[in-house]
């Protein structure tokens, strides 16, 4: 009978795709998925010459494979991989390596990986990002877990990831659950991200009062530069998508309620948990939930009535300062996110390759950008750095749009234009860069009402006064 190099588990869409681009890049591959429909979908769909083969049961998709048996998991997070893991680990045999490929939560991804240990199987937690298509035509990849299981998955995982300068976006992220951890901020970067766009989109509209039509040409100019991202140039062509509906154009027609599937909030969770400051990312979360109370801000923009809002003066230099003010918020964000990224790494014992973390993030996933170029060489320089904002060359560009920023904060309050995303990265850096900062009041407050003591600057120790009340 002739035996599988890799299995995949879930032929959903994103499954499907990965598990054709496995095959078109010549790696024979088994899929199974309890309806039935989708492993006759996936027969039908194979290019010739692809070695793929559907089953129909869970024992005969393990008995088609080559031991060390390698499966991948494309599931849904929570109970499904759970579900799968209690239905196929019993058909397997020691040393076989179950890979979950979904946005798994990490410390799920433990708790696995000790349940698959005890049966002396592997488990490892593998986050690809790419959307649909990237799972298809190239994603980023980020394994971490076992390193000998993750040596017999490298050469399939370098072939099929995307490439940047004919290098593969994959490489192994850390230990433990170290991949699903990196994925997991590279989506809380994705809703900064996402949420900055949103907010310089609002500026450009209700503030220069740019069409759709002018919104394409100022992000298709923007994607041409320095700012050239994934994110970026899918904003210019939403702006360009009629609606099939109306004679409008369909972003307009869209509810502006943002919906959020939890791998932002579980950024933020961990954030607060470790001790790491990631404002930007934080807004982009709350920002999302806020959205969501359509009926009440209707109500209270009629009890308020907006602020009208003045045009800037000249409009180009408006649009460029916009631009720059985006482009800096985004690489505070991003900073934000790869300093968790060093404490969590710290934490969990990780041991995540700062450098090779934003090697792959350069192409294949939806935070790629431009930018993280400059962040490969600052990390190649420094693999230590503890935060990008400190790398020399990355501060030289900081310093080169930081007033651009300020304006735009600036103008974005005095016109009464939610700009929640820019704010935090602009207080952000101003906190992050200031040698001292006022809560030296808060621990005396502290002291003086609960004798939480304090530090002092001119000497060692930990002090506490007995402060003087007024009334006494
Ligand atoms: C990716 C994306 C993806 C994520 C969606 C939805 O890297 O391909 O991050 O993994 O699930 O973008 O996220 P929200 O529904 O939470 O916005």
């Amino acid at each position: 009978m002739e035996r599988y190099s890799y299995g995949m588990v879930g032929l959903g869409v994103m499954g499907r795709n990965l598990l054709y681009n496995i095959a078109d890049n010549g790696f024979s591959i088994a899929g199974f998925d309890l309806d039935q429909e989708k492993v006759k979908e996936l027969e039908e769909g194979a290019a010739s010459g692809m070695k793929v083969r559907g089953t129909d049961t869970l024992e005969d998709f393990v008995s088609a494979l080559e031991v060390p048996r390698k499966i991948i998991l494309m599931v849904p997070a929570g109970k499904p991989v759970d579900a799968v893991l209690g239905n196929i680990t019993p058909l397997l045999t020691e040393g076989d390596i179950v890979i979950d490929a979904g946005n798994s939560y990490f410390e799920d991804t433990n708790r696995r990986v000790a349940d698959l240990a005890s049966k002396k199987l592997h488990f490892m937690g593998m986050g690809v990002s790419g959307g649909e298509k990237g799972a298809r035509t190239g994603p980023s990849i980020m394994p971490g877990g076992d390193p000998e299981a993750f040596k017999l998955l490298k050469p399939m995982l370098e072939a099929i990831a995307a490439k940047v300068d004919n290098e593969a976006c994959t490489a192994y992220m850390g230990k433990g659950s170290a991949g699903n951890y990196v994925k997991m901020v590279h989506n809380g970067i994705e809703y900064a991200i996402m949420q900055l766009i949103s907010e310089a989109y609002d500026l450009l509209k209700r503030g220069a009062g740019l069409n759709n039509d002018q919104l394409y040409q100022v992000f298709k100019e923007w994607n041409s530069g320095e700012m050239n991202s994934f994110l970026i140039e899918i904003t210019r062509d939403i702006f360009t998508q009629k609606d099939t509906f109306t004679d409008n154009y369909l972003v307009d027609q869209i509810l502006d309620k943002a919906g959020a599937k939890g791998t932002g909030k579980w950024t933020s969770e961990q954030a607060m948990e470790i001790g790491v400051s990631i404002p930007t990312i934080d807004i982009a979360v709350t920002s999302r939930i806020l959205s969501a109370y359509k009926e009440e801000r209707v109500q209270a923009s009629e009890i308020y009535s907006e602020k009208e809002i003045t045009k800037p003066e000249h409009t180009e230099q408006f649009i460029k300062e916009v631009g720059d003010a985006l482009f800096l918020s985004t690489l505070i964000s991003y900073a934000q996110g790869l300093s968790l990224l060093v404490k969590a790494s710290e934490e969990y014992g990780f041991e995540i390759p700062l450098k090779d973390v934003v090697k792959i993030w350069r192409g294949g996933c939806i935070i790629r950008s431009v930018l993280l170029e400059k962040f490969y060489s600052a990390y190649t320089q420094d693999p230590n750095l503890s935060n990008i904002l400190l790398d020399k060359e990355i501060s030289e560009l900081v310093k080169s749009k930081i007033k651009a920023l300020r304006k735009i904060a600036g103008y974005a309050v005095a016109n009464g234009i939610s700009s929640l995303g820019i704010q935090t990265a602009l207080g952000y850096f101003d906190a992050y860069t200031t040698k001292s900062l006022p809560v030296n009041l808060i621990q005396a407050q502290r002291d003086y009402f609960g004798a939480h003591t304090y530090q002092r600057i001119d000497r060692e120790g930990v002090f506490h006064t007995s402060w003087q009340s007024s009334n006494n």
